[in-house]
């Protein structure tokens, strides 16, 4: 299963949903409904959207107010854009755009009021982040706009029970993160951090909250497919010992029902400073 496949997406889309900070989803459908007044189609635009898993997300949490609102789903991938189109093609008001997010100036940005991504930062480099950062700012002097990124891997990954080799397991999967991932190389779990600097040095109030995977055996296959997914990434980019892998992998999947993990990861929420807690 690869990285962005409709397979995986999926198969993550649940512990996502339940794993996204609450707090920020609600204030960001606030920040969102203070300005119904003011606007008449309110419009997120989504970077990365995948099979459109945050809109799904937001529709989720209020149906009657998600129905006004207004999404430009933008992703490089047409195979994802295409299943989210046919997922949704009873819904009017969202536009597909398939684009290359490095291209940050041809996005399609202006006149939103709410820019999301989720699983997407802890891809990017720094010199991604300080660009978009610039643009946010830009883009927040002409009119109020919100930013929402959630699930930005923040490298903290815990298992029940415990193997001796969870800790070198780690830290080479970690190193595997700051790879370059399409964006020149990667901040990894150092992401979420980075952001939320260059966010507040632009003018933004940030709001953070961990969101982490906490899975156990009610979510075994994707245990096992994150399993895999170590195992691969491991095997491919670092010097590990194949045996002492192989003996993880062996060990990581006799425990997958019986054991637990968990996977850090971070949400941000950031809004223009004028706009205070809601
Ligand atoms: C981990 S997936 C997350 C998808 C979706 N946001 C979700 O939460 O299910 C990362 C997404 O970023 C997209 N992506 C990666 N690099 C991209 C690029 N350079 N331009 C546009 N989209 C990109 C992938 O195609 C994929 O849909």
């Amino acid at each position: 299963m690869s990285d962005f496949s409709v397979e995986w997406l999926a198969l993550r889309e649940s512990a996502d949903a339940r794993s996204r900070d609450a707090r920020l989803l609600h204030n960001a459908l606030s920040f969102l409904q203070n300005q119904k007044s003011m606007i008449s189609a309110l419009t997120i635009a989504d970077l990365g959207a995948g099979t459109g898993s945050t809109m799904r997300m937001f529709s989720s949490l209020n149906n009657k107010f998600a129905e006004e609102l207004w999404w430009r789903l933008i992703d490089s991938d047409a195979t994802l854009l295409a299943e989210a189109k046919r997922r949704h093609k009873d819904l009017k008001q969202v536009q597909y755009f398939k684009l290359d997010l490095n291209e940050l100036v041809k996005l399609p940005l202006n006149n939103t009021q709410l820019i999301t991504a989720s699983a997407l930062f802890d891809l990017v480099s720094a010199e991604f982040i300080d660009a978009f950062a610039d643009m946010m700012k830009t883009l927040s002097e002409k009119s109020s706009v919100g930013f929402y990124s959630s699930l930005n891997y923040d490298g903290a990954i815990t298992w029940e029970p415990s193997h001796p080799l969870d800790e070198t397991v780690l830290y080479a999967f970690n190193e595997d993160q700051r790879r370059d991932k399409g964006f020149g190389l990667a901040l990894g779990p150092d992401a979420n951090a980075y952001l939320r600097e260059k966010l507040e040095n632009s003018g933004f109030e940030v709001s953070g909250a961990p969101s982490p995977w906490q899975l156990d055996n009610a979510d075994e296959n994707l245990v096992l497919e994150l399993i895999s997914g170590i195992a691969n990434a491991l095997t491919s980019s670092s010097k590990f010992d194949r045996a002492a892998l192989a003996e993880w992998v062996a060990y990581r999947k006799a425990h997958v029902k019986s054991g637990s993990c968990s996977v850090g990861h971070q949400d941000i929420l950031a809004l223009p400073e004028n706009i205070h807690a809601i």
